[in-house]
């Protein structure tokens, strides 16, 4: 699979008249994004999501080794007709209509299909906003501004869109709506990168993810790596396990019991059949054996106060 995203040793200082040192945003990041993924940046506030989003687009300078978009120096002016990018906190011009920003937007991208007034209604429709088609953006809510957002940032047709927050001010339905237009992307083929703090969304949908903690990558990789255990490992049994299956598993490293499971805690694989056949001798069913998985926000927050530490 192709990177459709390169960063090499990308760092970021802000110098400020007050503090002589400046501010580093981002220090020494380097991560690649494989083409057709969902991919998420997450970290907390001032983590420097948006610095990178914008370092990568040429919106600000910043030092590195190497930056490459779809395979092209990030300094290649051409690639930019493949990028969509929704901004955080943008400012759509209030004066123009949705219709008429969707309008811009594709000039500016110097987008040629003859097809523009179909996909921008098919798009509108899309992220329902066709009915305020003609309205003027500074009566739109937050919510839909976020909408709009999200249609201008793949009005051109774009292989590669960055989105800074786009469910920021959307409501739980407009949130789901949305996901599912950016799975709809990734079926096409295309590849998005969000920058999100909100965890159990990005979840949801994110093929990989990197996390980001004062300017420094801490963890890049699935979800599912994040937050499955290799070593934690629930049984579900059909009985309350007692005080005698505890003695005959007293080799093992029993971490929790409940009404109905045992949770065991394992060096080798070889351990679980083991734990198995006890359990069977003594007339416990089994009905279950999992893999325990922690929410990504408990390791999320684990790791970000790790290295804050
Ligand atoms: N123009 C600027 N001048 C000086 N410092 C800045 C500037 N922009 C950002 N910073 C600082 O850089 C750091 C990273 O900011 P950034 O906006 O990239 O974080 P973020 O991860 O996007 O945060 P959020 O989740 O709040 O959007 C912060 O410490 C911020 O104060
Ligand atoms: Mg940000």
């Amino acid at each position: 699979m192709n990177n459709v995203i390169e960063i090499k040793g990308l760092t970021k200082i802000y110098s400020s008249g007050l503090n002589r040192q400046g501010v580093k945003a981002l220090d020494n990041v380097s991560f690649n994004v494989p083409e057709g993924i969902i991919f998420s940046l997450l970290g907390p506030n001032g983590a420097g999501k948006t610095t990178l989003v914008k370092a990568l687009l040429g919106i600000i300078q910043a030092e590195y080794e190497e930056m490459n978009l779809l395979g092209k120096p990030i300094t290649e002016i051409s690639i930019k007709e493949k990028v969509g990018y929704l901004p955080e906190n943008h400012k759509f011009p209030p004066y123009l209509t949705g219709q008429q920003l969707l309008k811009f937007t594709a000039e500016l991208c110097n987008y040629q299909g003859n097809d523009f007034k179909e996909r921008s209604e098919f798009l509108l429709k899309k992220v329902k906003m066709l009915k305020w088609k003609k309205t003027k953006i500074k009566t739109y809510s937050k919510g839909m501004l976020q909408r709009l957002g999200l249609a201008q940032a793949v009005i051109h047709n774009p292989d590669l869109i960055f989105l800074d927050e786009p469910t920021d001010g959307v409501d739980p339905i407009g949130r789901k709506e949305i996901r599912d237009f950016l799975v709809e992307l990734k079926n096409e083929g295309k590849t998005v990168f969000i920058n999100s703090h909100l965890l159990s969304e990005v979840e949801l949908i994110s093929d990989s993810i990197a996390i980001l903690n004062k300017g420094k990558v801490v963890y890049s990789g699935s979800v599912e790596a994040l937050t499955t255990s290799k070593e934690t490992y629930e049984v579900e049994i059909n009985k309350k396990p007692d005080d005698y299956i505890l003695y005959k598993l007293k080799d093992f490293n029993v971490i929790e019991t409940g009404e109905n499971k045992i949770s065991f805690k394992i060096e080798r694989e070889e351990e679980i059949n083991r734990i198995m056949d006890i359990l069977r001798e003594n007339n416990f069913v089994i009905l279950g054996l999992n893999r325990k998985k922690s929410s990504l926000e408990d390791k999320f927050i684990s790791l970000v106060q790790r290295t804050d530490d």
